[in-house]
């Protein structure tokens, strides 16, 4: 694994930044970017779509604006997702998974960005319509025009990474994770990954947790009140180093832009929880003891 991503375990997740929610304006995101990089947090998470088309832009007018050096971040991107906006006129929203897409959407990204390379480039979720030859014969075009380093793709499940791997080598795979979201541990994916070497990022990594008060969110929380004077904690570190604490080495990508947030973030990855204290969270949001 991984072909990158050597100086943040976290990663900022840039999907609510502009319109689709933060609406924050060109100095704003300069300013979030060099607050991420000062918390060592050096790795951005991207996609076309994100804003309807429009963050990736904004983001990359503002680290213009910075003395951020390209080479000491890294920029993820996802592509394929075909969302009707009032920047096309699509009748239905789709996937588009062919090499001519494929294609269209990098350079877009590239332009956005304002950079030669992406470091992770990502299809964004499964087509059942996706041709693995086509992209196979994409994907090695773009590494060796060397315009992607490191490919990936995005809430694909094992049968659908042993299909695209017919014809093209797979680094990372994104998906929903977190204590809250926690199936995966258990369905054979996060196995699966770990057995071939393929990289997890998590997204939404602190999953309904903050958003929903339901009967197990609350069961934890209350625990979580304990562990935070054990270990001089914030309950988002503790979900956290959570996902962190597992042997497959995860990558959270967090959606949080606030400041005090964000350094917790980074530091969250320096608490050493005990088995016992793992064991206890999932116990909690469970619902039940463990077998
Ligand atoms: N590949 C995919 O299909 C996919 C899908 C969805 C998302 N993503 C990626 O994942 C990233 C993160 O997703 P996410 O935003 O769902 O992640 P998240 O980090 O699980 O959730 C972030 C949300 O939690 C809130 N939050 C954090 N700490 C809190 C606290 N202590 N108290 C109250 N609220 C708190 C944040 O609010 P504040 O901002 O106010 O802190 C923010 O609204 C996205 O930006 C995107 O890059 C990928």
């Amino acid at each position: 694994m991984n072909k990158l991503i050597s100086k943040s375990r976290i990663i900022a997740g840039t999907m609510s930044w502009g319109s689709w929610g933060k609406n924050l304006n060109e100095n704003e995101i300069a300013d979030l970017i060099a607050k991420f990089c000062q918390a060592g947090i050096t790795a951005f998470d991207h996609a076309d779509i994100y804003g309807g088309y429009t963050t990736e832009l904004e983001f990359g007018k503002a680290f213009k604006k910075l003395s951020v050096n390209r080479s000491n971040v890294e920029f993820i991107t996802k592509c394929g997702i075909m969302y009707p906006c009032n920047k096309n006129n699509f009748e239905v929203k789709h996937y588009d998974y062919s090499a001519k897409n494929i294609r269209k959407s990098i350079e877009n990204s590239l332009n956005n960005l304002n950079t030669e390379y992406i470091d992770i480039f990502l299809l964004h979720r499964p087509s059942p319509l996706m041709q693995v030859e086509e992209i196979g014969d994409i994907i090695s075009k773009l590494k060796e025009e060397k315009k992607i380093i490191s490919f990936g793709v995005s809430n694909f499940s094992e049968n659908q990474i042993n299909l695209l791997e017919k014809t093209t080598n797979i680094d990372w795979n994104q998906i929903e994770l977190s204590i809250t979201n926690n199936s995966p541990f258990t369905n054979g994916l996060i196995d699966y990954l770990n057995q071939k070497n393929i990289g997890i990022m998590a997204w939404s990594p602190l999953g309904d947790f903050f958003k929903t008060k339901s009967k197990s969110n609350m069961a934890l929380l209350k625990l979580l009140e304990v562990l935070n004077k054990k270990y001089s904690s914030t309950n988002d570190q503790l979900l956290l180093s959570w996902l962190m604490k597992h042997p497959s080495k995860i990558f959270p990508v967090i959606g949080t832009t606030n400041y005090e947030r964000i350094s917790l973030a980074a530091s969250s990855e320096n608490i050493e929880l005990e088995i016992t204290d793992w064991f206890l969270m999932y116990e909690k949001i469970n619902g039940k003891r463990v077998p």
